[in-house]
């Protein structure tokens, strides 16, 4: 059996710094030793919860169950050919880990995502992206344990619903299931993608444009504006984009100079919910010990002794000051832990 601590600190485990702390708290390396954890779990009727690299979760105050880390850390090449090569990868391995060892090795496709806070594991549930790209493009297929019946399961890229900011994961199967790896396909003959943002701008600073360059490129831009977590804690975009209509986005022509959007369909466009929080006026804010980023208003920071509970209270005022000004609805894209 594995070891199960108590009373163990996750100020260290969740990127916004939080003071808090786990009743139980264990690690597994194995989809054996976390089955094992998840029937001791049952057995003892204890509350769950499962944590990745803690880089998009809130805990509101302490929490009264068994938090489980999935720690797979293999990273293993199943199939190669002249085209492509596909690695199954532990659901612990950090992210940006993977991201340079693929880049090492020459291999397209995850470049443009360097840099993501978070682990393996998390990447499937909402769909990480970042500068034109998701980690769906990449991914074949998901496997974990099903937490009730503790049956192993697969899923296929196809299978895993994927959307923006969204996946299975986040809607029929929240809550219901463990990852413990996810299997990449990535190219021998990368097709680089910089049309995103000032990505392109950035890249004329580099001798050459290739995945490595594009790395450093995601890494200088992502540096210049959001803040490192290990600094000032924080889980990257508090908030998703939201999907809007094409008329409300010419409404909003006649207020201001220029409004920036993402175009979707010939309908619809997805407005940067940053622009929103800075024209209301929230942008470099402090409220207590919690503010919003002073160079990206997407982002909620933890200036010190914050808690999750006014980190929540901060992100429904900025709800409903968007709301009033736009009308729009902005939606969290951070997951509080209940
Ligand atoms: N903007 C503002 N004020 C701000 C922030 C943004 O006016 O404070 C406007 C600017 O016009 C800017 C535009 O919004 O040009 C877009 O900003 P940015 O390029 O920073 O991208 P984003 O839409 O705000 C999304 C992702 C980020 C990802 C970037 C780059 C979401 C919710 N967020 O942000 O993801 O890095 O694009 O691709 O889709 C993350 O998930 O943690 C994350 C950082």
């Amino acid at each position: 059996m594995n070891t199960i601590n108590t009373n163990y600190p996750l100020k260290s485990k969740n990127t916004f710094g939080f003071d808090i702390v786990a009743a139980h708290y264990a690690e597994a390396k194995t989809p054996g030793e976390l089955i094992e954890l998840l029937k001791h779990c049952a057995n003892e009727n204890l509350k769950l919860y499962i944590l990745g690299g803690g880089s998009n979760v809130i805990f509101p105050g302490n929490f009264d169950g068994l938090v489980i880390h999935p720690s797979m850390d293999e990273i293993s090449l199943v199939d190669e050919t002249d085209e492509f090569a596909t690695y199954r990868v532990g659901a612990g391995i950090c992210w940006d880990s993977l991201v340079a060892f693929t880049v090492d090795k020459g291999l397209g496709g995850l470049e443009n995502l360097s840099l993501i806070p978070g682990d393996v594991g998390a990447c499937p549930i909402q769909n990480i992206g970042a500068y034109g790209v998701e980690a769906k493009d990449c991914i074949v297929s998901v496997e974990g344990v099903l937490r009730e019946s503790m049956f192993p399961f697969e899923l296929k890229n196809h299978e895993c619903h994927f959307g923006y900011r969204n996946s299975i994961f986040k809607n029929e199967l929240k809550g219901k299931v463990v990852i413990t790896h996810v299997t990449f396909r990535l190219s021998k003959q990368p097709t680089l993608i910089t049309h995103y943002g000032n990505l392109e701008e950035e890249l004329t600073k580099y001798p050459e444009k290739s995945i490595k360059t594009v790395r450093q490129a995601v890494i200088a831009i992502r540096e210049s504006k959001l803040p490192d977590p290990k600094e000032q804690g924080n889980a990257g975009s508090f908030f998703k984009n939201p999907i809007v209509s094409v008329d409300l986005v010419k409404e909003l022509e006649e207020r201001f100079d220029r409004v920036p959007f993402y175009p979707i369909d010939s309908q619809t466009v997805k407005l940067p919910a940053g622009w929103l929080i800075e024209q209301s006026g929230w942008k470099g804010k402090r409220v207590g010990n919690v503010g919003v980023h002073a160079k990206q208003a997407l982002v909620l920071v933890n200036h010190g002794d914050g808690t999750g509970t006014e980190v929540i209270q901060l992100a429904k005022t900025i709800i409903d000051s968007v709301k009033q000004q736009f009308s729009v609805d902005l939606e969290m894209e951070v997951n509080v832990v209940e």
